[in-house]
């Protein structure tokens, strides 16, 4: 669980580019992105690699790829302080995956519970690809090739980074301690932010429009979407008695207000589910409308925010390339 803010390491994380970010992939990610590249080096890229290994539409996703890079700036991922790039643009992230994959047991993949998670979701057995089923071991070349120490990721992810430390310590008994060790950053209290329409499943994009607040949602669609999120059954407002689905909605509000509890509780003590959503509707929309502003500007012209990942690639590449090269002397490559 969270440690004290880490500084004066390489930290590196990425989300996919896959569609509707929402909030749970920014309190989750990229609001801690924001804290850690203050005092650390920090990369962030598109994984853009493993958005293409579930079926997508080819035709959207250079805009989803720009559209994931212009809210990493929006939400204050700083290009002069942190390297970002797209995975695709390292060519170096799919040849260390192959690498990789040789001193990874199969049966350690076997049991990710995301690929069994996003395979059930899939329409037909033809669509679960090698791709999706090898997906964590791109994930751990895309963390090893930087010497990375922490990677800051929601609570879905931690299985993903205990599959790439063990790979790493494979990787160096086998060959030589070339790979540095990662560990995963998880924030205290928004690690897993759950669906507004059932606190037993993660908010996701793939379960429906009502189940998660997009970071590009109108204040209208957010009032709405929070008012109809589920809470309990007890009408009156309760922070020690909530069950979870109020649980969620106040872990929301706070992440969003940065109150502390004492001052929600005091705030809300007495009153309906009704006061407590339409002010919990209010605090998202004034977090994100900042976010929103800037990232519609950023997608009005993309001059800036492709110039941005050029650059990005260029840092990204060297860093990337040095170690792709040690992993290779090592293995014996010519
Ligand atoms: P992805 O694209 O699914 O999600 C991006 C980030 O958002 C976090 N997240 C959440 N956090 C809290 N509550 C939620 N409901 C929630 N949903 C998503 C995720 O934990 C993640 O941090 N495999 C990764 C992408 C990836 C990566 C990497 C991450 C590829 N290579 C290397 C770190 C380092 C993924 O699919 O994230």
């Amino acid at each position: 669980m969270a440690q004290n803010l880490p500084s004066n390491k390489t930290i590196f994380s990425g989300l996919q580019p896959s569609g509707n970010l929402h909030i749970g992939n920014y309190l989750g990610a990229i609001k801690q992105w924001v804290r850690l590249q203050e005092n650390n080096t920090a990369l962030f890229c598109v994984v853009d690699q493993h958005a293409i290994t579930v079926p997508y539409e080819p035709k959207e996703l250079q805009n989803r790829i720009l559209d994931a890079a212009a809210m990493y700036l929006a939400a204050g991922v700083n290009p002069e302080k942190s390297i970002i790039f797209v995975q695709s643009h390292v060519a170096a992230h799919t040849e260390l995956a192959w690498l990789l994959s040789t001193v990874t047991p199969y049966g350690n993949v076997t049991r990710m519970t995301q690929f069994k998670d996003k395979s059930k979701k899939l329409s037909s057995k033809d669509a679960i690809s090698l791709a999706l089923f090898s997906y964590p071991v791109l994930m751990a070349a895309d963390i090893l090739l930087y010497n990375t120490n922490v990677v800051p990721v929601g609570e879905d992810q931690v299985q993903h980074i205990e599959l790439a430390r063990d790979i790493a310590e494979r990787f160096n008994k086998q060959y030589g301690p070339v790979l540095t060790m990662p560990e995963a950053y998880i924030p205290q209290e928004t690690a897993r932010i759950m669906s507004l329409t059932d606190p037993k499943k993660k908010m996701s994009k793939s379960d429906g429009e009502k189940t998660y607040i997009a970071l590009t949602d109108t204040a209208e669609v957010i009032r709405k979407k929070i008012a109809s999120a589920v809470t309990d059954t007890d009408p009156i407002f309760s922070f020690k008695k909530s069950g979870p689905a109020v649980q969620n909605l106040l872990a929301i509000y706070k992440a969003f207000s940065e109150k502390e509890d004492q001052d929600i509780e005091k705030a809300f003590e007495g009153k309906g589910y009704k006061d407590f959503k339409e002010s919990l509707a209010e605090v998202i929309i004034t977090a994100l409308s900042p976010i929103q502003e800037k990232y519609k500007t950023l997608r009005e012209d993309d001059t800036d925010l492709r110039f941005t990942l050029g650059r990005g690639m260029h840092r990204a590449q060297q860093i990337a390339n040095s170690t792709l090269h040690q992993v290779k002397e090592v293995m014996g490559l010519l």
